[in-house]
């Protein structure tokens, strides 16, 4: 039988350092919040049921999670971390196994090094296992105090004595832990340090009071034990953690120009040989296809961009499906709703919205299309506008296939457009339009022979008077 593996994910203290009204567990990295990311590795080594403890801004951590079959504990008043795990032993009733304990606050720790404390602790069977850090400057952790049995307390920096801090082996704050053993260690601690808290950290001696196997594993990169307390840190690890997305990306087959200068979601994901250019935003949950090319400055958000698609500098795209082959910019605006089929061209300064636009179809410059169906081969001239709203209701324009619109058309919304048909340039069209017309709203054209002449020299006889 598997052993069984839960975690619980310490999240309830303030981040008074982040000078902030945001939670600081809710604080993102690389466009993710601390938390999620703890919660995706605690997820990544199986763990079931995972236990964030929450108080501070408790109601919107929930909101913010709410996706994420959470099984939150409340911590209404912040005793300490020892009294933060006592938060969650009703959340683990009955659950006999190994308790991962995580901080939320902790957002960088990878998935092997969990792998390799959940190995270390299974097989020494200890009842506690710490992930120790060696760092050069411990100041402010907690130290790893060991003596001719291995580990004995750890003491923290706050009630440490001057030969006690000079140890560099430091306590992260991440555990192993055998439950519902530890329970009963915890029940047993007191607050009579200088914090006056309930110190997790004390669970230790009193394992080692009662005779229990206390193991630590040091971490091989200290960065991934980083704690995150004020906004100077949050960037690091932001930088740490884009760093290693990019990696991954580029070592499965993307090629990143520039990657210091390049952020992809922990989501995202990208086909190979597409080529990212400097300044390039991808956000959410979007999917890039293979074969791309995404100029300076692109922002993408939670979009599906096919195979071969050529995304030109400065171009905005949210929420829309783009198909293969298409090329799209400089300077465009997709907005939610956009589909384009494929082979489209959406050229510079064209803004999109709830826009269905058939295969081969185009727009190559200064256009909005909004609430609008199009079909296949439909070429929109420069200016073409659908007037989609009258200030209450939004109408909806269909243009079928193979039209042609020409410049500095409107479309005044609802009305549709046959295929075949050939918009005249300049039109405001306002009815319908049978397939295969000509439609065309133009005023027609006055000509006054020699009148511009005539007004020049009226306005330099004024002058000279
Ligand atoms: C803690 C450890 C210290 C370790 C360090 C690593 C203790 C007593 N000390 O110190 O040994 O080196 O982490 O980063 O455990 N929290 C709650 N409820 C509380 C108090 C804290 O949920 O009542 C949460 C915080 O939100 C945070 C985590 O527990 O996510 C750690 O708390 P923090 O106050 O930052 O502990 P440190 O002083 O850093
Ligand atoms: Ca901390």
């Amino acid at each position: 039988m598997p052993k069984l593996l839960s975690a619980v994910i310490l999240a309830a203290g303030q981040g008074t350092r982040m000078k902030s009204t945001l939670p600081k567990v809710l604080h993102p990295v690389a466009g993710q919040s601390m938390l999620s990311h703890v919660v995706a590795v605690a997820r990544l080594v199986g763990a079931d049921p995972v236990v964030p403890v929450i108080g501070h801004g408790a109601e919107r951590v929930r909101e913010v999670l709410s996706d994420e079959r959470l099984c939150f504990a409340l911590q209404a008043e912040q005793l300490g971390t020892g009294h933060a795990l006592q938060c969650a032993e009703a959340s683990l009733e009955g659950f006999s196994g190994d308790l991962l304990l995580l901080c939320g606050d902790v957002p960088l720790l990878r998935e092997v090094t969990l792998r390799q404390l959940l190995n270390h602790h299974r097989e020494t069977e200890a009842a506690i296992t710490i992930l120790t850090a060696q760092m050069d400057d411990p100041t402010g952790y907690g130290r790893i105090i060991r003596g001719p049995a291995g580990v004995e307390r750890i003491v923290e920096e706050k009630d440490a004595s001057p030969e006690e801090r000079r140890v560099n082996e430091i306590n992260t704050g991440i555990y192993l832990f055998k439950a519902p053993e530890v329970f009963a260690f915890l029940c047993q601690l007191d607050n009579l340090n200088v914090q006056g808290e309930y110190y997790l950290t004390d669970v230790v001696a009193a394992a080692r009071w009662s005779g229990e196997r206390v193991e630590a594993l040091l971490v091989e990169q200290a960065e991934e034990a980083m704690g995150i307390n004020d906004r100077v840190q949050l960037a690091r690890a932001g930088v740490v953690m884009q760093q290693r997305i990019n990696e991954a990306h580029q070592r499965a087959g993307v090629t990143l120009v520039d990657p210091a200068t390049i952020y992809i979601a922990p989501e995202v994901t990208i086909g190979t040989d597409t080529l990212i250019h400097p300044g390039v935003h991808l956000r959410g949950q979007t999917v890039v296809g293979s074969g791309c090319e995404l100029e300076p400055g692109v922002v993408i958000t939670d979009c599906h961009i096919g195979d071969q698609v050529h995304i030109k500098p400065g171009s905005v795209l949210a929420e829309s499906k783009i198909g293969n082959s298409c090329a799209i910019g400089p300077m465009a605006h997709l907005r939610p709703g956009t589909v384009l089929a494929g082979h489209n061209k959406i050229g510079n300064f064209v803004e999109t919205k709830k826009a269905e636009i058939g295969e081969k179809s185009q727009a190559s410059h200064l256009t909005y299309i909004g609430d609008a169906v199009l079909g296949k081969n439909v070429n929109l001239g420069c200016g073409t506008i659908t007037c989609n709203y009258d200030g209450v209701n939004k109408y909806q324009t269909i243009i079928e296939d193979d039209v042609f619109v020409g410049s500095d058309t409107q479309f005044v919304a609802p009305v549709t457009i046959g295929r075949g048909s050939l918009i005249g340039a300049g039109s405001t069209i306002t009815k319908d339009v049978p397939a295969d017309a000509l439609a065309l709203t133009r005023v027609e054209q006055k000509i006054i022979p020699g009148w511009a002449e005539r007004n020049r020299s009226k306005q330099k006889q004024k002058k000279n008077q």
